[in-house]
């Protein structure tokens, strides 16, 4: 009877912290399982991009833009992961080609992550050979512009009565991917090839790196063409980007950098 009584108490005592922490304890993901769920596979390195974007301060819905990626794979692999945020990419507009092959599109198919891990699928119809080079092209897509300084984002100021408005970036820590599918990690690191094309009536309109001497890029009617030279080896969180009608002076130093400002009084800037 003692007994008994003492194993309705224990049963009692231990049906309720046995099941009720269980759903609790196994529902939250170990630093491994988001890693898993976050992290680019390192199977395949990018090692060259050459984006275009055509900017337009007085579109505030949308712009568009286009990149090549050559990238490495470092396994046998037909799937192909990089990041792309708040993008529209259709699968007419993604090819993928072996260095050895130009005219062959390995492309089957592609899914585009609505949630946060803003990953961009890609599926070959045949596998990549380990360290045979290939090129990931996007040949058209539509990007949105950031609400809240992040990524890529039009701001406006006042001089003299008039708004103004400038496009201008901030992709540090993970918002290149806003800007142009990527491999959005810091240790990913390649060379970047930049045009601008922006309306002509924006005149100061500048990237990481100075003006290409020799033009590269076919032109776009109604539209300035700013193409930049390649830049070293870096990351993506480094790009940055600016469309506006700023003023400049050249700094005193013998450096390609100018000092940027506000033509006549700034009254306000966001
Ligand atoms: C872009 O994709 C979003 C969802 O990701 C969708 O709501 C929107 O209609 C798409 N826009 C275009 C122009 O296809
Ligand atoms: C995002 O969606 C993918 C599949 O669509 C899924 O595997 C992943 O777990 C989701 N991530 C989060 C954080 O919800
Ligand atoms: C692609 O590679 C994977 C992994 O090595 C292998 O299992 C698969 O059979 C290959 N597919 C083709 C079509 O060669």
């Amino acid at each position: 009877m003692y007994l008994l009584v003492l194993l309705t108490v224990f049963g009692v005592a231990f049906a309720v912290p046995l099941t009720a922490p269980s759903t609790e304890v196994f529902s939250a993901p170990t630093e491994e399982e988001r890693a898993a769920v976050y992290v680019l596979p390192r199977d395949i390195i990018p090692t060259f991009y050459d984006v275009r974007l055509i900017l337009n301060p007085d579109n505030e819905e949308y712009f568009t833009g286009a990149v090549d990626i050559r990238i490495l794979p470092l396994i046998i692999t037909k799937q192909i992961t990089l990041h792309a945020m708040a993008m529209n990419i259709s699968a007419a507009d993604i090819e993928v080609y072996a260095e050895s092959a130009p005219t062959v599109n390995l492309f089957q198919s592609h899914t585009l992550a609505t949630n946060d891990t803003h990953l961009f699928r890609i599926t070959l119809n045949r596998n990549m050979t380990v360290l045979q080079p290939h090129t990931i092209r996007i040949k058209h897509y539509v990007g949105h512009y950031g609400e809240d300084v992040r990524g890529i984002f039009i701001s406006t100021y006042t001089t003299g009565g008039t708004n103004h408005k400038l496009i201008t970036s901030y992709v540090e820590p993970t918002f290149a991917r806003s800007v142009f599918p990527c491999y959005d990690e810091p240790a990913l690191k390649a060379i970047f090839r930049t045009t601008i094309y922006s309306p002509p009536a924006y005149s100061a309109v500048r990237s990481n790196i100075p003006v290409r001497a020799q033009s590269l890029k076919p032109d776009i009617p109604g539209y300035a063409k700013h193409e930049f030279d390649d830049t070293l080896v870096m990351s993506t969180y480094l790009l940055a980007y600016l469309v506006s009608n700023l003023d400049y002076v050249d700094n005193a130093m013998d450096t390609p950098y100018k000092d940027l400002y506000v033509p006549s009084t700034v009254q306000g800037i966001f």
